[in-house]
């Protein structure tokens, strides 16, 4: 039955193009928990702000990252716009006196984006909202009572702290308001890069580091081609990174199990053809992310009704929301309208 149903929250950053990565990392395991789970899934246009950010392209990313999503089968009823739902941002201010300011200043993200924060500005600037993002996130999170996180194993310090937070919320109050939730790790790991398998696929690594999923079939079709297979250092009897690499985006696709049942198998007698291994690769590639594209190009043609969409799912999503928050202020003594 549908309230029987456990719980999943998760969010991304507008922040541009989808590769396969982020496609076979994170967003597929989306649209597949959406069979078995309540779903609910965010895109964060606050937290986009904690790092420097061009003002004019942020709407437009939002709107271009909810056509993908949808594109790739992600429903647009568990999709919200967080600055739709301000009640995030207020639960986050309560939450900020239920953390401690010396564990926001040991998360290892924060390190990281200070760093490279500092390096983007042209004034050395680091905003408090770095800083404080992770207080940000644990709302988005405990706003919905959600049981399950679906994220990358480098959010569970953010999960961690969320955790902490809900129990200091719960043992202050007095009741044991909050679910503690877990996280969701997805059985693909991480893609990297075809013309450097040594890295992660990025797009911060630059153009050729990653794979978008919405690719001219041309170029898909090259970048397959040109992926670094053996660069000759490998020590005998293990499989080369950019050789596994490939074996796993072929695996990630789902569409060709006899081939990649056949190809391991050259693999273990010897006889493995790279051209074989990527001409695979690209037909699987090129097949699923079709499908993908006329989907885009069906939800272009009538953008007005995707975006009256997410506002309508927005504002329901954000009932839910709001009698969280209602319920946080009267446990912790703040006013609300009716008194
Ligand atoms: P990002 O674009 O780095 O903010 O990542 C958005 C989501 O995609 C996160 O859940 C990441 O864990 C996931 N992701 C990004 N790059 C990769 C990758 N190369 N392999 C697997 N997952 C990834
Ligand atoms: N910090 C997450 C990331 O970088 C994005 C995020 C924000 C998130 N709020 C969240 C993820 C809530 C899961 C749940 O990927």
């Amino acid at each position: 039955m549908e309230n029987q149903k456990k719980s999943v929250l998760s969010c991304i950053q507008p922040t541009g193009a989808m590769h396969l990565g982020n496609y076979f990392g994170a967003v597929k395991n989306w649209v597949d928990l959406q069979k078995d789970y309540q779903c609910i899934y965010g895109i964060v246009d606050y937290h986009a702000m904690t790092m420097p950010y061009d003002i004019k392209k942020l709407r437009t990313r939002v709107w271009d990252l909810i056509t993908d999503l949808v594109a790739t089968g992600v429903e647009p009823e568990n999709l919200f716009i967080q600055s739709l739902i301000p009640e995030h941002a207020e639960l986050c201010w309560i939450f900020n006196c239920f953390c401690s300011y010396g564990n926001l200043t040991r998360m290892t993200q924060f390190k990281d984006k200070s760093n490279d924060s500092q390096a983007k500005s042209k004034d050395n600037f680091i905003s408090a909202g770095l800083l404080d993002y992770p207080v940000l996130q644990s709302a988005d999170i405990l706003i919905y009572k959600a049981d399950f996180v679906p994220v990358g194993k480098d959010q569970d310090q953010h999960l961690e702290l969320t955790r902490n937070i809900a129990q200091r919320f719960n043992t202050t109050v007095g009741k044991e308001y909050f679910v503690l939730p877990k996280s969701l790790h997805s059985d693909t790991p991480k893609i990297k890069s075809t013309a450097d398998p040594s890295r992660k696929m990025s797009k911060s690594a630059g153009e050729k580091h990653f794979i978008n999923v919405f690719a001219e079939e041309a170029r898909i079709r090259k970048q397959v081609r040109s992926a670094v297979t053996d660069t000759g250092d490998t020590k005998a009897g293990t499989m080369s990174e950019g050789v596994e690499n490939i074996f796993q985006l072929i695996q990630a696709c789902e569409n060709r199990p006899t081939e990649y049942a056949e190809l391991m198998k050259d693999y273990e007698n010897g006889e493995l053809k790279y051209s074989d291994l990527k001409d695979v690769l690209a037909e699987a590639l090129v097949e699923l992310t079709n499908g993908f594209k006329l989907k885009r190009a069906e939800l272009n043609e009538n953008k007005r009704e995707l975006k009256y969409k997410i506002k309508q799912s927005s504002e329901a999503i954000r009932k839910v929301a709001q009698e969280t928050v209602k319920e946080v202020k009267d446990l912790v003594g703040l006013m609300n309208v009716k008194f």
